[in-house]
């Protein structure tokens, strides 16, 4: 069975892998959070790219995955070209699903949600300007709702109430009351899905990269078909939040939890 390595700064990537395990049950994944490394959004484009590029060396060397998935927005739109060029073996990125957003909108007003280092890349530009050139596009970076869906997964209580100042970043921009669809552009944001909806003023459709990325890794790996195997997520610094995450990594079959 063909074996991914998945990467995040923590557990943003489960929103991906969700995403993977529905069309390739039978997959064999390592979870790689680099939480020595938590948060990635408020680093330099130096740091995110130098750190990724040395974990996945280091990782793909030991654990010769046959495809990586850096299942993050701000690790991909800075680093991927990076990790391409120095890593031997496939690698599928995560980037702003700008282009779904834009063929769903109406309004023409879109909205981007990332972290403040994914809302500044050129990377986001270029997707606005093939795919988006008729649309207002807004960006808010935000990580406070990074740190609000490691919360939610560690069990600690989110409400609709601690989201939606991170929503009105959007919203209350000029141009923001027409608004129609947001580009969930961080991999923790779609665990906040529910209180996102629920913190919305009026109707928005949310739209991420998971099922994209999803559809990529068949594509690549091709059928993988059996039964949900047994999943490992790697941590790269023991901490008491680690332990705290335990069972909600056992939803997405993530049952052996080590430090590396
Ligand atoms: N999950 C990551 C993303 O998609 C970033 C979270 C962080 O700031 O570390 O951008």
């Amino acid at each position: 069975m063909p074996t991914v390595l998945v990467l995040d700064s923590g557990i943003g990537g489960l929103s991906v892998l969700d995403d993977m395990l529905a069309l390739i049950p039978g997959l064999a994944v390592t979870y790689v959070a680099d939480n020595a490394g938590f948060p990635y959004g408020t680093k330099t484009e130096m740091e995110v790219a130098t750190r990724v590029c040395a974990l996945l060396g280091r990782l793909s060397e030991r654990l010769r995955p046959d495809l990586i998935v850096i299942a993050c927005n701000t690790a991909s739109t800075i680093a991927l070209g990076h990790a391409r060029a120095v890593l031997d073996v496939g690698i599928v990125g995560t980037v702003p699903a700008i282009k779904p957003a834009a063929e769903r909108s109406r309004s023409r007003v879109i909205g981007v949600l990332g972290t403040q280092a994914t809302v500044r890349q050129p990377y986001v530009d270029r997707l606005s300007a093939e795919f988006a050139a008729d649309c207002t596009v807004l960006r808010h970076g935000s990580s406070r709702l990074v740190e609000l869906a490691e919360a939610h997964l560690r069990g600690e209580p989110v409400s609709a109430a601690d989201v939606a100042p991170e929503l009105a970043g959007l919203l209350d921009q000029p141009g923001g009351d027409a608004m129609d669809t947001v580009v969930l552009a961080c991999t923790h944001f779609p665990l906040l899905l529910d209180q996102l909806v629920a913190a919305s003023p009026r109707r928005l459709a949310f739209v991420d990269g998971g099922a994209g990325i999803a559809r990529r890794v068949r594509h690549l790996l091709g059928p993988c078909d059996g039964a949900a195997l047994p999943g490992t997520a790697l941590f790269t610094r023991a901490s008491a939040q680690v332990d705290a995450l335990a069972p909600a990594l056992q939803r997405y079959g993530l049952t052996t939890i080590a430090i590396v």
